[in-house]
Protein backbone atom coordinates (compact mmCIF):
# COMPACT_ATOMS: atom_id res chain seq x y z
CA UNK A 1 0.00 0.00 0.00
CA UNK A 2 1.00 3.24 -1.04
CA UNK A 3 0.29 6.15 1.74
CA UNK A 4 1.14 9.72 1.57
CA UNK A 5 1.81 10.90 5.05
CA UNK A 6 1.66 14.79 6.08
CA UNK A 7 2.97 16.46 9.30
CA UNK A 8 1.94 19.28 10.39
CA UNK A 9 1.98 19.00 14.55
CA UNK A 10 4.58 21.84 15.62
CA UNK A 11 6.81 23.87 13.74
CA UNK A 12 7.95 21.39 10.69
CA UNK A 13 5.97 20.66 7.83
CA UNK A 14 7.09 17.10 7.22
CA UNK A 15 5.81 14.97 4.10
CA UNK A 16 6.43 11.72 2.99
CA UNK A 17 5.90 8.74 0.88
CA UNK A 18 5.80 5.22 2.43
CA UNK A 19 4.95 2.01 0.59
CA UNK A 20 4.66 -1.06 2.42
CA UNK A 21 6.18 -3.19 -0.23
CA UNK A 22 8.66 -1.19 -1.00
CA UNK A 23 10.06 0.98 1.95
CA UNK A 24 10.24 4.64 2.13
CA UNK A 25 10.24 6.17 -0.84
CA UNK A 26 10.80 10.12 -0.56
CA UNK A 27 10.55 12.36 2.40
CA UNK A 28 10.88 16.11 2.65
CA UNK A 29 10.53 18.72 5.61
CA UNK A 30 10.38 22.27 6.32
CA UNK A 31 11.83 23.82 9.24
CA UNK A 32 9.88 26.81 10.55
CA UNK A 33 12.87 27.42 13.23
CA UNK A 34 14.22 30.71 11.60
CA UNK A 35 10.68 32.09 11.98
CA UNK A 36 10.33 31.29 15.16
CA UNK A 37 13.83 32.48 16.43
CA UNK A 38 13.64 35.47 17.43
CA UNK A 39 10.69 34.76 19.58
CA UNK A 40 12.68 32.40 21.67
CA UNK A 41 9.82 29.73 20.69
CA UNK A 42 7.02 28.37 18.73
CA UNK A 43 4.62 31.33 18.22
CA UNK A 44 1.34 28.93 16.87
CA UNK A 45 -0.78 31.23 14.54
CA UNK A 46 2.83 32.01 12.74
CA UNK A 47 3.38 28.07 12.51
CA UNK A 48 -0.39 27.11 11.28
CA UNK A 49 0.46 29.74 8.17
CA UNK A 50 3.19 29.06 7.35
CA UNK A 51 2.09 25.73 6.89
CA UNK A 52 -0.38 26.55 4.71
CA UNK A 53 2.41 27.73 2.08
CA UNK A 54 4.82 24.79 3.08
CA UNK A 55 2.61 22.03 2.48
CA UNK A 56 1.41 21.90 -1.42
CA UNK A 57 4.58 22.61 -2.74
CA UNK A 58 6.65 20.17 -0.66
CA UNK A 59 3.69 17.18 -1.48
CA UNK A 60 4.60 17.87 -4.93
CA UNK A 61 8.39 18.11 -4.60
CA UNK A 62 8.01 14.33 -2.63
CA UNK A 63 5.69 12.98 -5.64
CA UNK A 64 8.07 14.37 -8.08
CA UNK A 65 11.39 12.75 -5.92
CA UNK A 66 9.39 9.39 -5.82
CA UNK A 67 8.04 9.59 -9.27
CA UNK A 68 4.67 8.98 -8.10
CA UNK A 69 1.43 9.91 -9.65
CA UNK A 70 -1.22 11.14 -7.73
CA UNK A 71 -3.19 7.65 -9.08
CA UNK A 72 -1.04 5.70 -7.18
CA UNK A 73 -1.43 6.90 -4.15
CA UNK A 74 -4.03 4.61 -2.16
CA UNK A 75 -4.23 6.84 1.53
CA UNK A 76 -3.44 9.72 3.63
CA UNK A 77 -2.32 9.50 6.67
CA UNK A 78 -1.55 13.19 8.91
CA UNK A 79 -1.05 13.97 12.29
CA UNK A 80 -4.11 14.43 13.76
CA UNK A 81 -2.89 15.24 17.74
CA UNK A 82 -1.43 15.62 20.36
CA UNK A 83 -0.09 19.09 19.02
CA UNK A 84 -0.88 22.92 17.92
CA UNK A 85 -4.80 23.07 17.03
CA UNK A 86 -4.41 25.35 14.52
CA UNK A 87 -1.37 23.75 13.08
CA UNK A 88 -2.90 20.32 13.17
CA UNK A 89 -5.43 21.57 11.19
CA UNK A 90 -3.80 22.70 8.42
CA UNK A 91 -2.76 18.96 7.67
CA UNK A 92 -5.88 17.51 8.55
CA UNK A 93 -7.65 19.39 5.86
CA UNK A 94 -5.45 18.73 3.53
CA UNK A 95 -5.21 15.18 4.13
CA UNK A 96 -9.03 14.65 3.69
CA UNK A 97 -8.96 17.59 0.89
CA UNK A 98 -6.81 15.21 -1.39
CA UNK A 99 -8.16 11.97 -0.01
CA UNK A 100 -11.79 12.74 -0.77
CA UNK A 101 -10.28 14.71 -4.13
CA UNK A 102 -7.82 10.93 -4.79
CA UNK A 103 -10.99 8.66 -3.70
CA UNK A 104 -8.62 6.84 -1.21
CA UNK A 105 -9.11 7.02 2.68
CA UNK A 106 -7.92 9.06 4.74
CA UNK A 107 -6.47 8.24 8.89
CA UNK A 108 -5.30 10.58 11.50
CA UNK A 109 -2.17 9.38 12.77
CA UNK A 110 -1.28 9.95 16.71
CA UNK A 111 2.32 11.90 17.02
CA UNK A 112 3.98 10.14 19.90
CA UNK A 113 2.77 6.86 17.96
CA UNK A 114 4.89 8.12 14.29
CA UNK A 115 7.90 8.78 16.74
CA UNK A 116 7.75 5.60 18.67
CA UNK A 117 7.63 3.50 15.33
CA UNK A 118 10.21 5.64 13.47
CA UNK A 119 13.21 3.25 14.36
CA UNK A 120 10.86 0.69 12.31
CA UNK A 121 12.44 2.75 9.09
CA UNK A 122 15.92 1.76 10.11
CA UNK A 123 17.79 -1.60 8.63
CA UNK A 124 17.82 -3.38 11.51
CA UNK A 125 14.25 -2.62 13.10
CA UNK A 126 13.16 -3.73 17.15
CA UNK A 127 11.06 -6.78 17.27
CA UNK A 128 8.07 -6.40 19.99
CA UNK A 129 7.73 -6.01 22.87
CA UNK A 130 10.03 -3.52 23.78
CA UNK A 131 10.67 -0.87 26.20
CA UNK A 132 10.24 2.45 24.65
CA UNK A 133 11.39 6.00 25.88
CA UNK A 134 9.51 8.65 24.74
CA UNK A 135 11.24 12.05 24.83
CA UNK A 136 10.40 14.85 22.80
CA UNK A 137 9.42 18.55 23.18
CA UNK A 138 6.12 18.07 24.87
CA UNK A 139 6.08 14.32 25.97
CA UNK A 140 8.47 12.20 28.60
CA UNK A 141 6.99 8.95 29.19
CA UNK A 142 8.32 5.22 29.42
CA UNK A 143 6.16 2.58 27.80
CA UNK A 144 5.48 -1.00 27.17
CA UNK A 145 5.22 -1.84 23.74
CA UNK A 146 3.58 -4.86 22.91
CA UNK A 147 3.06 -4.28 19.56
CA UNK A 148 1.38 -1.11 17.35
CA UNK A 149 -1.90 0.20 19.75
CA UNK A 150 -1.03 -1.93 22.59
CA UNK A 151 0.99 0.30 24.75
CA UNK A 152 1.28 0.12 28.68
CA UNK A 153 2.67 3.33 30.17
CA UNK A 154 5.10 2.75 32.66
CA UNK A 155 5.94 6.29 33.83
CA UNK A 156 5.78 10.04 32.73
CA UNK A 157 7.13 13.26 33.63
CA UNK A 158 5.16 15.30 36.18
CA UNK A 159 6.14 18.55 34.84
CA UNK A 160 8.30 19.46 32.35
CA UNK A 161 8.97 17.56 29.04
CA UNK A 162 12.81 16.42 28.98
CA UNK A 163 13.24 18.56 25.27
CA UNK A 164 11.05 21.08 27.27
CA UNK A 165 13.84 21.40 29.82
CA UNK A 166 16.45 21.52 27.41
CA UNK A 167 15.11 24.29 25.72
CA UNK A 168 13.96 26.32 28.70
CA UNK A 169 17.52 26.05 30.44
CA UNK A 170 18.98 26.61 26.46
CA UNK A 171 16.88 29.93 26.65
CA UNK A 172 17.91 31.23 30.50
CA UNK A 173 21.78 30.89 29.30
CA UNK A 174 20.24 33.46 26.45
CA UNK A 175 20.96 30.51 24.00
CA UNK A 176 19.14 29.93 20.83
CA UNK A 177 15.81 27.71 20.11
CA UNK A 178 15.41 25.11 20.01
CA UNK A 179 18.07 24.49 22.85
CA UNK A 180 18.23 20.69 23.08
CA UNK A 181 20.80 20.54 19.95
CA UNK A 182 22.61 23.99 21.09
CA UNK A 183 23.00 22.55 24.42
CA UNK A 184 24.40 19.48 23.41
CA UNK A 185 27.18 21.17 21.62
CA UNK A 186 28.16 23.53 24.47
CA UNK A 187 28.63 20.44 26.61
CA UNK A 188 31.26 19.23 23.95
CA UNK A 189 33.46 21.41 25.21
CA UNK A 190 32.65 21.76 29.22
CA UNK A 191 34.27 21.19 31.97
CA UNK A 192 33.63 17.92 33.39
CA UNK A 193 32.85 17.89 37.35
CA UNK A 194 32.98 21.46 37.55
CA UNK A 195 29.35 21.96 37.94
CA UNK A 196 27.01 18.68 39.68
CA UNK A 197 23.51 19.11 39.45
CA UNK A 198 21.21 17.13 41.43
CA UNK A 199 19.61 13.39 39.48
CA UNK A 200 15.85 13.98 40.04
CA UNK A 201 13.19 11.88 41.52
CA UNK A 202 16.49 8.81 41.11
CA UNK A 203 15.94 8.38 45.21
CA UNK A 204 12.74 7.10 45.22
CA UNK A 205 11.18 4.17 43.63
CA UNK A 206 8.88 4.44 40.48
CA UNK A 207 8.80 5.36 36.56
CA UNK A 208 8.03 8.82 37.03
CA UNK A 209 10.12 11.78 35.96
CA UNK A 210 10.38 15.55 37.11
CA UNK A 211 12.65 18.44 35.32
CA UNK A 212 11.45 21.67 36.58
CA UNK A 213 13.65 21.43 39.64
CA UNK A 214 16.64 20.92 37.19
CA UNK A 215 15.92 24.19 35.50
CA UNK A 216 15.51 25.89 38.61
CA UNK A 217 18.91 24.65 39.78
CA UNK A 218 20.84 25.72 36.23
CA UNK A 219 19.27 29.02 37.18
CA UNK A 220 20.24 29.36 40.51
CA UNK A 221 23.82 28.42 39.34
CA UNK A 222 24.03 30.79 36.11
CA UNK A 223 22.70 33.40 38.45
CA UNK A 224 25.62 33.01 41.09
CA UNK A 225 27.85 33.18 38.76
CA UNK A 226 26.55 35.84 36.47
CA UNK A 227 27.23 37.89 40.08
CA UNK A 228 30.21 36.47 40.42
CA UNK A 229 30.86 37.97 37.32
CA UNK A 230 32.13 34.15 35.95
CA UNK A 231 29.58 34.12 32.93
CA UNK A 232 31.83 33.74 29.51
CA UNK A 233 31.56 30.92 27.15
CA UNK A 234 33.68 28.24 29.21
CA UNK A 235 31.06 28.80 32.12
CA UNK A 236 28.09 28.28 29.90
CA UNK A 237 29.73 25.09 28.79
CA UNK A 238 30.43 24.15 32.24
CA UNK A 239 26.66 24.55 33.17
CA UNK A 240 25.66 23.09 29.40
CA UNK A 241 27.76 19.67 30.40
CA UNK A 242 26.22 19.12 33.95
CA UNK A 243 22.76 19.59 32.96
CA UNK A 244 22.91 17.85 29.75
CA UNK A 245 24.66 15.06 32.30
CA UNK A 246 21.85 15.28 35.08
CA UNK A 247 19.08 14.48 32.49
CA UNK A 248 20.88 11.55 30.62
CA UNK A 249 22.07 9.82 33.58
CA UNK A 250 18.26 10.53 35.12
CA UNK A 251 16.72 9.19 31.58
CA UNK A 252 19.34 5.92 32.63
CA UNK A 253 18.68 5.15 35.73
CA UNK A 254 14.58 5.25 34.84
CA UNK A 255 15.16 2.84 32.03
CA UNK A 256 17.05 0.74 33.70
CA UNK A 257 14.31 0.03 36.31
CA UNK A 258 11.86 -0.01 33.67
CA UNK A 259 13.95 -2.98 31.66
CA UNK A 260 14.08 -4.99 35.26
CA UNK A 261 10.86 -4.09 35.44
CA UNK A 262 9.10 -5.59 32.60
CA UNK A 263 12.53 -8.29 32.46
CA UNK A 264 12.74 -7.16 28.61
CA UNK A 265 16.08 -6.39 27.15
CA UNK A 266 15.21 -4.43 24.46
CA UNK A 267 15.02 -0.46 24.65
CA UNK A 268 13.36 1.93 21.78
CA UNK A 269 14.34 5.57 22.09
CA UNK A 270 12.31 8.17 19.82
CA UNK A 271 11.66 11.96 19.73
CA UNK A 272 13.53 14.83 19.38
CA UNK A 273 16.23 14.02 22.64
CA UNK A 274 16.68 10.68 21.20
CA UNK A 275 18.51 11.77 18.93
CA UNK A 276 21.02 13.92 21.79
CA UNK A 277 24.59 11.43 21.42
CA UNK A 278 25.78 11.41 25.17
CA UNK A 279 22.08 9.73 25.68
CA UNK A 280 21.99 6.88 23.12
CA UNK A 281 26.25 6.23 24.52
CA UNK A 282 25.02 6.26 27.72
CA UNK A 283 22.15 3.94 26.98
CA UNK A 284 24.06 1.83 24.58
CA UNK A 285 26.33 0.81 27.60
CA UNK A 286 23.53 0.13 30.12
CA UNK A 287 22.03 -2.10 27.79
CA UNK A 288 24.98 -4.17 27.27
CA UNK A 289 24.75 -4.96 31.19
CA UNK A 290 21.38 -6.85 30.15
CA UNK A 291 22.89 -8.33 27.20
CA UNK A 292 19.94 -6.09 24.77
CA UNK A 293 20.06 -3.63 22.56
CA UNK A 294 18.93 0.01 22.25
CA UNK A 295 16.99 1.26 18.79
CA UNK A 296 16.68 4.69 17.57
CA UNK A 297 16.09 6.46 14.33
CA UNK A 298 18.90 8.31 12.04
CA UNK A 299 18.86 11.75 13.32
CA UNK A 300 16.39 13.37 11.35
CA UNK A 301 13.94 11.05 11.87
CA UNK A 302 14.13 11.57 15.73
CA UNK A 303 12.89 14.99 15.42
CA UNK A 304 9.36 15.98 13.52
CA UNK A 305 9.08 14.22 10.25
CA UNK A 306 6.59 13.04 7.58
CA UNK A 307 8.00 9.77 7.51
CA UNK A 308 6.97 8.38 10.78
CA UNK A 309 3.87 9.28 10.00
CA UNK A 310 3.05 7.78 6.25
CA UNK A 311 4.82 4.43 8.00
CA UNK A 312 2.50 4.64 11.27
CA UNK A 313 -0.92 5.24 8.98
CA UNK A 314 0.32 2.42 6.79
CA UNK A 315 0.12 -0.05 9.48
CA UNK A 316 -3.04 1.21 10.32
CA UNK A 317 -4.65 1.34 6.93
CA UNK A 318 -3.25 -2.06 6.01
CA UNK A 319 -5.42 -3.36 9.36
CA UNK A 320 -8.18 -1.83 7.77
CA UNK A 321 -8.26 1.18 9.80
CA UNK A 322 -9.04 4.35 8.28
CA UNK A 323 -11.94 7.70 9.17
CA UNK A 324 -14.88 9.57 7.62
CA UNK A 325 -14.41 12.90 6.06
CA UNK A 326 -14.99 14.94 8.80
CA UNK A 327 -11.57 17.36 10.38
CA UNK A 328 -10.86 16.86 13.69
CA UNK A 329 -7.84 16.88 15.34
CA UNK A 330 -7.16 16.73 19.04
CA UNK A 331 -4.49 18.81 21.37
CA UNK A 332 -4.70 16.34 24.03
CA UNK A 333 -4.81 12.33 23.69
CA UNK A 334 -3.42 10.36 25.06
CA UNK A 335 -1.70 7.29 23.03
CA UNK A 336 -2.94 4.31 25.53
CA UNK A 337 -6.69 5.29 23.99
CA UNK A 338 -5.04 4.11 20.73
CA UNK A 339 -6.84 0.76 19.50
CA UNK A 340 -4.80 -2.33 18.36
CA UNK A 341 -3.66 -3.49 14.91
O1 LIG B 1 10.11 15.32 18.72
P1 LIG B 1 10.37 16.76 18.50
O2 LIG B 1 10.96 17.18 17.19
O3 LIG B 1 9.09 17.60 18.68
C1 LIG B 1 8.06 17.27 19.57
O4 LIG B 1 7.28 16.36 19.27
O5 LIG B 1 8.05 17.93 20.64
O6 LIG B 1 11.33 17.20 19.68
C2 LIG B 1 11.87 18.48 19.75
C3 LIG B 1 12.69 18.56 21.02
C4 LIG B 1 13.13 19.98 21.35
O7 LIG B 1 12.83 20.23 22.70
C5 LIG B 1 14.64 19.95 21.10
O8 LIG B 1 15.35 20.85 21.90
C6 LIG B 1 14.97 18.51 21.42
O9 LIG B 1 13.88 17.77 20.90
N1 LIG B 1 16.22 18.06 20.79
C7 LIG B 1 17.32 17.70 21.49
C8 LIG B 1 18.32 17.37 20.52
N2 LIG B 1 17.78 17.54 19.29
C9 LIG B 1 16.50 17.96 19.47
N3 LIG B 1 17.55 17.63 22.81
C10 LIG B 1 18.77 17.24 23.21
N4 LIG B 1 19.78 16.92 22.38
C11 LIG B 1 19.62 16.98 21.03
N5 LIG B 1 20.63 16.67 20.21
ZN1 LIG C 1 7.49 15.37 17.76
Amino acid sequence: MLVLGLETSCDETGVALYDSARGLLADALFSQIDLHRIYGGVVPELASRDHVKRMLPLIRQVMGDAGVTSAQIEAVAYTAGPGLVGALLVGASCAQALAFAWGVPALGVHHMEGHLLAPMLEAQPPAFPFVALLVSGGHTQLVRVDGIGRYHLLGESLDDAAGEAFDKTAKLLGLDYPGGPEIARLAQTGTPGRFVFPRPMTDRPGLDFSFSGLKTFTLNTWQQCREAGDDGEQTRCDIALAFERAVVETLTLKCRRALKQTGLNRLVIAGGVSANRSLREALGKMLGEFQGQVFYARPRFCTDNGAMIAYAGCQRLLAGQHEGPAISVQARWPMERLPPV
